[in-house]
């Protein structure tokens, strides 16, 4: 999930605000679009698990890759010259691909901690409460709120070295200049000799994106209506789901794979029993961009940030890499 540029706030009540106003804003728009950081509620989250289970959705499968079979690779980049860090994770979810590069460091007794950061709380105390039982000896901060404030807080824990993981092509979710902007911010909170290790889905044939985004079982489509339904749910609107089509398109040109929804039917919407929103037949509400880079424009990304690639991971289909950035 997208959360760096969430502001923090205090309470349900205050979120459900922000989501309100965020869909009437991008509803009113021409044209229409909705953020897909709203993506990930609890039906989502269960969507999403069963994407990265299905055959066509091969992301997840080429990071794990990485992360199972060049372990030992990755830690001995991280861990330098052997001084002590932090290793912080950016939506850390329920690290499932960190917990290789944790428990590999520390086998070799590597001097760290792990930062786990994340927008929802529950994901928080989860980790804190079971990462050190499954884990013995590892130290282990979560940190509950968006990027930017807990890599501030972070930095204010303790001075050593850090070691930011931002995995899951997550950076794919921004359009290529928002990336830019977020690499740059994140280099901005971070020092001379820190380290970002970036996942980032690469270009590769056509059909294989289009259909990791259009999975012949629906479930990425019944993952984009959620969004409409979550807006039915929390927000008291009345979207028919059966009135919208999930469309998804991929541009080798650019790189950028999107989804939208298309309106069937002429057709008015209401929220709250207030807000009318109306659509044409055939109008789209762009949803998603899953942006798909070459190496050479992640070395170019790296570069106009501020940080030297030091490594590349690829996954044996080289779809995929993880790369290790050094902050400079
Ligand atoms: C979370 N993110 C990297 C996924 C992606 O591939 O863009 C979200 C997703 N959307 C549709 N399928 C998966």
């Amino acid at each position: 999930m997208n959360t760096a540029t969430m502001q923090p706030l205090n309470n349900q009540a205050d979120i459900t605000e922000q989501f309100y106003a965020d869909v009437i804003k991008g509803l009113q728009s021409t044209p229409k679009h909705l953020s897909s950081k709203y993506f990930y509620d609890a039906v989502g989250d269960k969507l999403f698990q069963d994407l990265m289970n299905c055959d066509e959705y091969y992301p997840t499968n080429c990071e794990l890759e990485i992360f199972t079979e060049q372990t030992a690779e990755i830690c001995r980049a991280i861990m330098g010259n052997g001084d002590a860090f932090d290793l912080i994770e950016l939506g850390a979810g329920d690290a499932m691909k960190s917990t290789f590069l944790l428990k590999y460091l520390l086998e070799q007794k590597a001097d760290f901690s792990y930062l786990p950061i994340d927008i929802s709380e529950n994901v928080i105390s989860y980790l804190n409460m079971t990462l050190p039982v499954s884990l013995p000896g590892l130290k282990v901060t979560g940190l509950n709120g968006d990027y930017f404030n807990m890599l501030e807080k972070a930095a204010s824990l303790s001075k050593r070295r850090k070691v930011v993981l931002f995995l899951g092509s997550n950076v794919g979710n921004m359009p290529v200049s928002d990336a830019e902007d977020f690499c740059k911010q994140l280099r901005n909170h971070l020092s001379f000799g820190d380290m970002l290790l970036v996942g980032i889905d690469l270009k590769k044939n056509p059909k294989t994106i289009l259909a990791a985004y259009n999975d012949k079982e629906g479930i990425t489509k019944r993952f984009n209506l959620n969004l409409l339904d979550r807006i039915n749910r929390e927000l008291g609107a009345d979207f028919d789901v059966t009135k919208f089509e999930h469309y998804p398109t991929y541009d080798p040109e650019t790189g950028s794979c999107k989804s939208y929804l298309i309106s069937l039917d002429d057709q008015q919407v209401k929220i709250r029993g207030k807000e009318t929103i109306c659509f044409a037949k055939d109008e789209y509400i762009y949803m998603e961009i899953s942006q798909k880079y070459n190496v050479i424009q992640t070395n170019q990304m790296a570069a106009g940030a501020g940080f030297k690639p030091l490594n590349i991971f690829f996954d044996s289909k080289k779809w995929f890499i993880d790369a290790i950035w050094l902050a400079e």
